[in-house]
């Protein structure tokens, strides 16, 4: 047997091309790749590392690396992404799940009593990472998640349907779990919350928050694969706030709560919208490299 036809080998060897552009993510990279290419999880690639790839196993990783190489996100590639320890389907309809959003879900949860029967709105849902998250963490929760893009809430639906509680039991052996959550949870497309009469005890949103003119020089990996309906948040960043701000303070139930995503710079000018909308108690939470993420107001 030749070294490089090894699973070993081979992963090293996707690490080496990948490390040429996306030097940082080349290890884990490789790792989700050659999982998704052979079929096998990490432990079983970790305990078969000596044995022989073969040659539809070496192509396909090569094809994988190769789609990698011109930029496109590994979720994309795989079509799924980790949030908060579940596996969401993601497409190019939906922005990938971001390990930032989950300041978002500890905030929330730090608000939600366990055993209450919550009403929950998430705007603008997307894969409905947000909403699915928080639904699976409080059982007794039912949720309506909006968003304009028809794509979209059929994933978050595709979603609501395959996430499951999974128990481990041992190294290798899982029991998933129905999390119920196709009876809690609404999908609905809309734009932000017109024609939507529900009350709520909590709102999140994460919506699209970069200027237009910005666009342009994101990522390339954000830019050519994240659907702009989610991205573009109009000529100043924050027009999706001025529309969904005023309406959440409507909808919520008295002592209810908005938690919002925000870009790095907008808490000044988002926490004023809050203000003038009526909330109180406006506090920042940041993510885990420091940055501004997210804001909480409460309806008084
Ligand atoms: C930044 S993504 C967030 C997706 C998901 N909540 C998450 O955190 O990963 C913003 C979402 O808002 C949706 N959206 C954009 N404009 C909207 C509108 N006017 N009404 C409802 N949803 C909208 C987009 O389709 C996209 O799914």
């Amino acid at each position: 047997m030749r070294a490089e036809q090894t699973l070993e080998a081979l992963q090293r060897r996707m690490i080496q091309q990948l490390k040429t552009q996306h030097h940082e993510t080349a290890p884990l990279d490789a790792r989700l790749l050659l999982e998704h290419a052979s079929g096998l999880s990490s432990t079983d690639l970790a305990m078969q590392a000596k044995q022989e790839a073969g040659s539809t196993l070496i192509h396909d990783a090569q094809a994988l690396v190769a789609l990698r190489l011109t930029g496109m996100p590994v979720a994309k590639i795989i079509g799924h992404k980790e949030f908060w320890g579940r596996r969401f389907h993601v497409s190019s309809a939906v922005l990938d799940p971001r390990p930032d959003s989950e300041t978002l879900i500890e905030a929330a949860l730090a608000l939600l009593p366990e055993k209450k029967a919550l009403r929950l709105i998430d705007l603008g849902t997307g894969s409905g990472c947000l909403l699915l998250t928080l639904l699976a963490e409080r059982p007794l929760a039912r949720g309506l998640g909006i968003d304009k893009s028809r794509a979209a809430l059929s994933l978050a639906r595709r979603n609501a349907h395959c996430l499951k509680l999974r128990l481990k039991l041992g190294l290798d052996s899982a029991l998933d779990l129905n999390l119920g959550l196709r009876r809690r949870v609404a999908l609905r497309h809309g734009d932000w919350l017109h024609g939507v009469n529900a009350t709520a005890d909590m709102i999140v949103a994460n919506p699209p928050y970069i200027a237009s003119d910005s666009i342009d020089r994101l990522d390339r990996d954000v830019r050519l694969f994240d659907p702009r309906l989610a991205l573009d948040g109009g000529s100043d960043g924050i027009g999706p706030y001025h529309a969904l701000i005023a309406p959440s303070f409507q909808c919520l139930t008295g002592g209810g709560h908005l938690l919002l995503e925000i870009g790095v710079t907008q808490a000044e000018a988002i926490s004023a919208l809050m203000a003038a909308a009526g909330f109180t108690d406006i506090s920042l939470r940041q993510d885990l490299a420091g940055r501004d993420r997210v804001l909480i107001g409460r309806k008084p």
